[in-house]
């Protein structure tokens, strides 16, 4: 597909990813689970390039949910390694106040590790004042455990206001999504901000995600850009 098939005036403001199908990827391989995480990883440092580039505002990346620790212990481990290594290489490598980037843990930090946590409060406070794209990183993310935290927050506060601007502001992601793309063929959404979905366009590929390029991305948004938005309007 060529580029300029696509508008650019008309990006989601707020893109997020279900960034699905790491295993049947690497098993189509003939290679291990773990090397379709890998795999993956790499691409999401490929698809957030993209999303800056092209202008999308905030983007919200599922990564790991909070009943992904259901899966067998050695891959549990990896994945939780996976964001310390990522994110120790790169601060070796470039200069977090200088990325076009303002990068945000959502989700539930216990279960995490301590060594993790250090370092996602280190990206956050130097990606903090950066101008740009906003990427929300949702590991160990679940809705359910957004809205219980959210709702504690609120209670904490003695705050009655029920109304959806003000519930939408204790949760973790804070905008309502434009478009919703899934990788790899399933049709669910698996737990993953059903609050702030309520009027998202969504896009599901049979793409698994380490091999979904710049290419789908812009199909996805090609698509997104025909769709009429009618929130119950006429
Ligand atoms: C997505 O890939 C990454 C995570 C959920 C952590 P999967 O690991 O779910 O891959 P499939 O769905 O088994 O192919
Ligand atoms: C959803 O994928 C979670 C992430 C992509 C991080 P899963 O692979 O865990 O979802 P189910 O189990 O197929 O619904
Ligand atoms: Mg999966």
């Amino acid at each position: 597909m060529k580029e300029r098939k696509y508008h650019k005036n008309k990006i989601p403001h707020h893109l997020a990813i279900i960034l699905d199908g790491n295993g049947r990827w690497a098993k189509k391989k003939g290679l291990p689970r773990t090397s379709g995480h890998k795999m993956g990883a790499e691409n999401i440092i490929r698809i957030v390039k993209h999303c800056q580039e092209l202008g999308v505002k905030v983007l919200t990346l599922y990564c790991f949910s909070t009943e992904n620790f259901k899966r067998p212990q050695p891959e549990v481990d990896y994945l939780m390694n996976l964001p310390i290594e990522y994110y120790q290489q790169y601060k070796e490598k470039v200069d977090f106040q200088k990325l076009p980037y303002k990068v945000v843990h959502v989700g539930k930090r216990e279960q995490l590790k301590e060594e993790l946590l250090v370092l996602i409060d280190e990206v956050e406070a130097k990606t903090n004042n950066n101008e740009g794209l906003l990427v929300n990183v949702a590991f160990n993310y679940g809705f359910y455990d957004e809205l219980k935290r959210s709702l504690e927050k609120m209670n904490k506060a003695g705050d009655n206001d029920f109304s959806s601007e003000n519930l939408i502001s204790y949760l973790d992601v804070k905008t309502p999504v434009d478009l919703l793309i899934r990788t790899s063929g399933e049709l669910r959404l698996s737990n993953f901000l059903l609050y702030q979905l309520a009027y998202s366009e969504l896009y599901f590929t049979k793409k698994y995600w380490p091999a979904f390029k710049k290419r789908d991305l812009l199909r996805a948004f090609k698509s997104y850009q025909k769709r009429k938005r009618r929130y119950g309007g006429l």
